[in-house]
């Protein structure tokens, strides 16, 4: 895969560590739903290091002095239903005032096309850095699709977190949205001929809500 500069991927032990349970076929709702919790967060970690930030004055028994805090209403996180709910409490843990949006969008199984079905983003977004969530980051048709819809709305300051990416996901976003910095925590080898990721995970809707 070529080599992006907006593109950033964590191939982190810890990450990598709690990525092989997550894929196991024998790893199931309880456990799949609280890995994809803590993969997030782990991910959060890395995608906030440059967050907005204020300043502010703080009393310490010894002294008083000017620390950074996050900014006020500067950050958004924006779930891709379903599987990116999976991931909202995950960002939660380490910021719980992330204001969270939510789009809805499926893929055609056979043209592999996003459609949207849904879309309730918390006002004021167009000044805040926004965060799109999915955990599978396939052909990428989603992730554009709704980074489009957010720069419709008005959002220039867009970033995408996701657990697996396929190089074809990467590839597409990278080129599509060249201004959205990217996180994703591991990239598989390929998609298959059903756009599924290989090795990946599966449907990760499915295992995040036992549907299947
Ligand atoms: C999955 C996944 C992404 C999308 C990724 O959702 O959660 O949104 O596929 O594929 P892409 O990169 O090829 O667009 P799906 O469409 O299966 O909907 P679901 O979450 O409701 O199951
Ligand atoms: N969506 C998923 O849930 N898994 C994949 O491998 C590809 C798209």
């Amino acid at each position: 895969m070529k080599n992006f500069k907006n593109v950033t991927i964590l191939d982190h032990p810890l990450i990598n560590h709690k990525i092989a349970i997550l894929r196991s076929v024998d790893t199931h709702t309880k456990d799949f739903r609280e890995l994809v919790e803590e993969i997030t967060t782990l991910v959060t970690y890395e995608a906030f290091k440059d967050a907005p930030t204020r300043d502010v004055e703080v009393r310490t028994p010894l002294a008083v002095c000017k620390q950074k805090m996050i900014a006020e209403n500067a950050i958004a996180v924006v779930p891709v239903l379903r599987a990116g709910l999976g991931m909202v409490q995950g960002v939660h843990t380490l910021f719980p005032t992330a204001k969270v949006g939510h789009i809805g969008m499926y893929r055609d199984e056979e043209t592999l096309e996003p459609h949207e079905y849904y879309c309730k983003l918390p006002e004021g977004i167009e000044n805040m850095r926004t965060i799109v969530l999915d955990p599978m980051l396939a052909t990428g048709g989603s992730a554009a699709a709704a980074i489009d819809l957010l720069k419709k709305r008005g959002c220039k300051d867009i970033r995408q977190m996701s657990i697996i990416a396929a190089p074809e996901g990467i590839e597409r976003l990278a080129t599509a949205h060249p201004d959205v910095k990217i996180f994703v925590a591991v990239c598989d080898e390929k998609l298959n001929e059903n756009g599924y990721i290989v090795p990946g995970l599966g449907d990760a809707g499915d295992r995040l809500f036992g549907t299947k």
